[in-house]
């Protein structure tokens, strides 16, 4: 069966809990692995973050939609800002490149994403804003093999 969830909010940092706890709960319907959803939070924290503190450069007027589509035991996120939008994509998504290296990041959230997920597409245009789309494959539920 086909399922489908969407959220949008503003571009404050306390919403990043908020936006991981409401991914996780969606998500809990498909029975995942403690570790697949710590993976599936984290990732999300990943990306909204990004969205706030990069797109909307903390902007509190700016709003992250995020959506999420299950079928099966298939996974798949869409995280969205209309922000700055990223000049260099392929540069962007090296482990350690960050351009605010003064607000302490590391430049290791797209390779967290990258890690914890099957496929990372990155679609943005300087001026109009990032879209990450996530997907992720669960590992058999426990519920369904006896
Ligand atoms: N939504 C976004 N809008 C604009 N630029 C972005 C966005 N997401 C990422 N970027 C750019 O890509 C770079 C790399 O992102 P990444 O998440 O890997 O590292 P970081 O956010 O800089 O550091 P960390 O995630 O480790 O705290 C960012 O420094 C920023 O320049
Ligand atoms: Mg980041």
């Amino acid at each position: 069966m086909k399922n489908e969830m969407h959220l949008q909010f503003s571009a404050l940092s306390q919403n990043e809990s908020f936006a991981r706890v409401a991914v996780a709960a969606f998500i809990a319907q498909l029975d995942p692995t403690m570790d697949e959803l710590t993976e599936i939070k984290t990732v999300v924290s990943e990306a909204v973050t990004n969205a706030i503190i990069h797109g909307y450069e903390n902007d509190p007027k700016g709003i992250v939609y995020i959506s999420v589509f299950i079928e099966d035991r298939i996974v798949e996120m869409t995280i969205k800002d209309e922000g700055v939008g990223i000049k260099d994509i392929e540069e962007a998504r090296q482990p350690l490149f960050t351009t605010k290296p003064e607000l302490e990041r590391s430049g290791m959230g797209f390779t967290i994403m990258e890690n914890f997920m099957d496929e990372v597409e990155v679609h943005s245009q300087p001026g109009s804003g990032t879209e990450i789309r996530l997907r992720k494959l669960l590992s058999k539920s426990k519920m369904l093999c006896n």
